[in-house]
């Protein structure tokens, strides 16, 4: 109990020092910073080769370089008798999370502070902002309480747009994306998640870390599933052929795979789509710094953002995240560029719902979970929290495989748009077996 006090207090004490030192802090800055380039190519260069101002020990800028370190904070007396033995350090920028939420959504924002530990993660470079449409219609009551939770936290952003409309969920994503290019630079990685899931961020962290080991660029990491996508359809849901949940797994190709082939063969169904390709569920999507440049950036996501983020009546567009798998596709038959698929497995490393019974068998996180879905309830936060405090983390480890071999990725390359670099692309798969 004495400890658990104490550290309330020193929580508290601790956002009190945040806050005086975030309202000394300037605006996040907007210039783009110049990536890491190695001399092989284009290829970001891996963990421990990083400049310093990607990873610590951080005596440089984290701002970039030739950006001025910003001012020291005001250290309070409370601050430095918190933590007597830190020093200040400004964060790495390692991830720039968003997480989509509503205006009324208070009391989901606030157990996912506290589960993510945001404060603590913000040390270690995450940053987790929450994600609101610019183009709301909220009351002046609830806009005086988000105002007061935003100078309180300093964690939410606005986002291009609309917050009322049904599918705002897929409009504020693709906006976070377009935000975080625009206002957020320099961070290594770019997640997307919904205040419905409750990812675990250090394991998060090890998953980055094996990831940038590999030594590779581009990387689009989530649960997938393969689509079918026809480019410039008037409705902006223009996924074509079978719908399903098997994505590409270690266990072979799927069938559903084959017939999505099939259906884009001249002739097929669905000759005029692009596809099939895999594509990382809304509930957690992790794109690298270059790829969610090169998809967000390009004049094919701009046009497609502006065409469906503003349409007054329906069909509107609500798939969100086979709708960014396919802009990323496109984008890679646009720019030849080598994606690199991470794909994790369902319900062994996200758990699409949680539900302690049955008893032999209850469906929480384990050592190999990384994210939880469908966690609406603040006992639910905390049973999802405990379950992963008491394990330890397997951090299953990737392995790439032959695409065509092993998912039984073999066909739909050639397409109206130009062809997919295959060739370039790495299928890789997080183990399920270890
Ligand atoms: C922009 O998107 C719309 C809707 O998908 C499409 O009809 C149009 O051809 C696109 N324009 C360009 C220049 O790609
Ligand atoms: C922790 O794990 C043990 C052993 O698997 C289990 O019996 C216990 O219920 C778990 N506790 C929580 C809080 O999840």
């Amino acid at each position: 109990m004495v400890a658990g006090g104490r550290e309330l207090i020193a929580a508290a004490l601790a956002t009190l020092g945040l806050i005086l030192f975030l309202n000394l802090l300037p605006a996040e800055r907007c210039e783009t910073i110049p990536m890491v380039i190695d001399s092989a190519g284009s290829r970001p260069l891996a963990v421990g080769s990083e400049s310093p101002s990607s990873f610590g020990p951080v005596s440089s800028s984290p701002y970039g370089d030739g950006e001025p370190m910003p001012p020291p904070p005001p250290r309070s007396d409370e601050h430095a008798a918190v933590s007597p033995r830190s020093s200040y350090r400004p964060a790495p920028k390692l991830m720039a999370v968003g997480i989509i939420t509503a205006p009324t959504h208070f009391d989901r924002r606030l157990w996912i502070r506290q589960k993510l530990r945001v404060s603590d993660a913000r040390r270690r470079g995450i940053r987790v902002l929450f994600v609101l449409g610019v183009r709301n219609r909220m009351t002046p009551a609830q806009r005086l309480a988000i105002r007061h939770e935003e100078n309180a936290h300093g964690d939410v952003v606005f986002v291009g747009a609309r917050d009322w409309v049904p599918h705002a969920v897929a409009e504020k994503s693709l906006a976070w994306w377009e935000h975080a290019a625009a206002h957020l630079p320099g961070y290594r990685w770019y997640m997307k998640t919904d205040d419905d899931s409750l990812a675990h961020l250090p394991r998060l962290e090890m998953d980055l870390a094996l990831m940038s080991s590999m030594g590779r660029s581009h990387y689009y990491y989530g649960v997938m599933t393969w689509r079918a996508w026809t480019p410039f359809h008037t409705e902006a849901d223009a996924a074509c052929g079978e719908r399903g949940d098997d994505g590409p797994s270690l266990d072979g190709p799927s069938a559903r795979l084959e017939r999505l082939m099939l259906d884009r063969r001249p002739g097929g169904a669905c000759s005029r789509a692009v596809g099939p390709f895999p594509f990382a569920d809304g509930s957690l999507q992790i794109l690298s710094d270059d790829l969610m440049r090169a998809f967000v950036e390009s004049p094919l996501a701009r046009n497609f953002s502006r065409s469906h983020l503003s349409r007054q009546g329906p069909p509107y567009w609500t798939h969100e995240d086979a709708g960014v798998g396919y802009l990323i596709f496109h984008s890679a038959i646009l720019q030849t560029l080598p994606l690199t698929y991470v794909v994790l497995s369902p319900w062994k490393h996200n758990k699409f719902w949680i539900n302690w019974f049955p008893r032999h068998n209850p469906s929480l996180p384990d050592e190999h979970v990384v994210n939880t879905h469908k966690v609406v309830t603040s006992m639910m936060a905390q049973i999802a929290q405990d379950a992963y405090e008491n394990s330890t983390y397997a951090a299953d480890p990737f392995v790439c495989v032959d695409c065509a071999k092993t998912w039984g990725w073999r066909g739909g390359f050639e397409t109206s748009v130009g062809r997919f670099p295959i060739e370039r692309v790495a299928c890789c798969n997080k183990r399920t077996d270890a």
